[in-house]
């Protein structure tokens, strides 16, 4: 879900709405916004999107008014509806929140309210929290701030909070407990947002909550926060934002993941400028460089992940291993965190994360960091949770991904992956110098060979256009390239809704070959690097049960040509760095069908960019 509120001198809704389109990412079952306009407190919400809301509400509502919160929602508690859509009111009406998490004990509150004569409107656990706050302020006649604090104290769960109280209107009261909550501080006014990009075109000056912090905002004043236990006060620490408009912006482009898509050249060429010194035949990496000897001497290295960066965890065992000899297990983190895993201090966890928020993959780092290992952070979002919760860590600068489904994310934490796995090699003399070299100067070439990629556009397209309407895919790789299989399926799935599945190339005899037949596409990835040979033979397996092959090749390739359906040529590259090209035309396949069936390419249907519930 994402959160947006805003308090100051300007119009709030036009602040709060272009706040929630751009949070809509996030979350798009519902949205809803509420308004003060100095005597009245007004409220819209609808289940749909927010260009749904905006219509609903400039039918309904005036907008008028300088405070107010928006909320964009992806369900957990209750089905998607107008009831179950935020804001929600308290019994009163005088208090409003948006709430993003779960407030795991909701029930056991809800019936003690009802005893005290609380009704309820809706079935989320969101008002049960603000009627327990309200009920909190009626009881011990506190104001706002303290009554959230000692509601908070009283529920188990996670959340990003706002809250207003029509009775004290200059205030916004927030808080956070693993979900993110930033506050944009202006000149006397504040932005509230699950991330900096509902204000940055008004403020640089950012304050991150910490996880079991909140904070009083109150116009024309300074922010007090303080820590929701035991009310120790914190200095507030603003951080002047990096990001600029533009990028948050689709520039252009007709989606965010085809804007994105084409970012990787420079996405990859900012994830290793200043790390890869060429010249120098060095790479820095603050993060590994301040810890080599505990990194280098690790016995083993988990990954831990969800969705596509788990994919790219399973390139990077490819890479760690034959580079760096180091032995690793990737590891879905929800599996991982519920398992009683054996970790030790001789262990390195890696968490690869590109919002550096998803709950499974920040509760493993948890239980590894107590459990004593290292842990190891390769996130996307600057100062996300995962990023401070890490022992260390190395970011992987693609700028802020929108589109739900991960491109740029994912091949930029390969490049991050890859050059720590050459550093740790170098170090432990598990690679040649001359070795060492080559890898640098062919990664240095990797973002022009990935435009070069781009340029099999048209092909791909026609190719979507024959394929569009199929039901299933199987997609094929072996080595490096079968995490890349992996990820071309999940991409397909994700936007086109087209049931496909990822294999390890000689798996397929093993089961998945039953499905082939006449109507059954399958993307073969075949470069000439990495068993060439072997990927060949399972294509004449498949071609012999009549598949339709759809092969990804090195440039200049015929003896593929002449048994596949269809070639997309990548670059030659060497063969650790292959997944870099490989992925692209997998990207663009999806991309084409799913805009050739009409489906919401950047915001596909149950899906969010970034999953802060378990
Ligand atoms: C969600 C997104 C995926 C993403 C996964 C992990 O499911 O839809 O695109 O790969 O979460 O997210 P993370 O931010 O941890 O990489």
């Amino acid at each position: 879900c994402g959160i947006v509120g805003y308090i100051g001198h300007r119009e709030a809704y036009p602040v709060v709405l272009k706040g929630l389109q751009r949070l809509e990412y996030r979350g798009y079952d519902s949205a809803g916004i509420a308004l003060y306009d100095g005597a009245e407190l007004k409220m819209c919400k609808t289940k749909g999107k927010v260009a749904d809301l905006k219509t609903k509400l400039e039918a309904e509502i005036s907008t008028k008014g300088t405070v107010g919160i928006g909320h964009t929602r992806w369900a957990t508690h209750g089905e998607p509806n107008d009831v179950n859509s935020h804001p929600h009111y308290s019994n009163s009406g005088d208090i409003v929140i948006i709430h993003n998490g779960i407030i795991e004990n909701y029930d056991s509150l809800k019936k003690e309210l009802k005893t005290r004569g609380y009704e309820f409107k809706s079935d989320t656990d969101t008002e049960v929290l603000v009627n327990l706050i309200e009920d909190v302020i009626s009881k011990e006649d506190v104001k706002l701030g303290k009554a959230v604090q000692i509601a908070l104290n009283q529920t188990i769960g996670a959340y990003a909070i706002a809250v207003f109280n029509k009775q004290k209107p200059d205030e916004l009261v927030v808080a956070r407990l693993g979900s993110p909550l930033a506050i944009g501080v202006g000149e006397d006014e504040f932005f509230i947002a699950s991330d900096a990009s509902p204000f940055i075109e008004f403020t640089n000056n950012a304050i991150y909550l910490e996880d079991g912090e909140m904070a009083v905002v109150r116009r024309g004043k300074e922010v007090k926060i303080r820590k929701i236990k035991d009310d120790s006060l914190v200095d507030p620490y603003i951080q002047e934002l990096q990001m600029n408009l533009e990028q948050i912006e689709k520039g252009g482009y007709e989606h965010f993941m085809l804007k994105e898509i084409h970012e990787q050249p420079s996405a990859i060429s900012d994830t290793y400028r200043g790390r890869m010194l060429v010249d120098e035949g060095i790479i820095r990496m603050a993060g590994m460089d301040d810890n080599m000897e505990r990194i280098a001497n690790a016995k083993r290295f988990i990954i831990v992940a969800c969705g596509t960066s788990w994919h790219a965890g399973l390139v990077a065992e490819y890479i760690f291993e034959d580079i760096a000899r180091i032995p690793v297990e990737v590891e879905y983190a929800s599996e991982f965190r519920y398992r009683n895993p054996v970790i030790s201090e001789n262990d390195v966890v890696i968490a690869i994360s590109q919002s550096g928020e998803t709950a499974d993959t920040m509760a493993a780092i948890k239980l590894a960091k107590e459990k004593g290992a290292f842990t190891f952070g390769v996130c996307n979002v600057v100062g996300s949770s995962i990023s401070r919760e890490t022992n260390a860590g190395a970011y992987t600068h693609a700028g802020p991904e929108i589109g739900v489904a991960s491109t740029k994310a994912f091949t930029t934490q390969i490049t991050v992956l890859t050059l720590m796995a050459l550093k740790l090699g170098k170090f432990k003399g598990t690679i040649s110098h001359s070795d060492f070299q080559y890898h640098l100067r062919e990664m240095e070439l990797i973002p022009n060979k990935i435009k070069d990629s781009l340029k099999s556009d048209t092909i791909i397209r026609e190719i979507a256009n024959i394929y569009k309407d199929a039901p299933n895919c199987l997609y094929l790789g072996r080595g490096y390239n079968f995490p890349v299989a992996l990820e071309g399926a999940l991409k397909l799935k994700e936007i086109s809704y087209i049931h496909a599945e990822g294999y390890p190339a000689a798996e397929m005899k093993h089961g998945p070959i039953a499905l082939i037949d006449e109507q059954m596409p399958v993307v073969v990835i075949a470069t000439k690097k990495g068993h060439y040979e072997k990927v060949v033979s399972n294509i004449q397996e498949i071609k012999s049960r009549k598949g339709k092959i759809i092969a990804i090749v090195t440039h200049g390739d015929e003896e593929v040509r002449d048994l596949a359906d269809h070639v997309i040529e990548v670059p030659e590259t060497i063969e650790s760095l292959t997944p870099l090209l490989t992925t692209i035309p997998l990207q663009l396949l999806s991309y084409h069908i799913a805009v050739m069936l009409g489906k919401n390419v950047d915001q596909p249907r149950n899906l969010a960019k970034s999953v802060t519930v378990e």
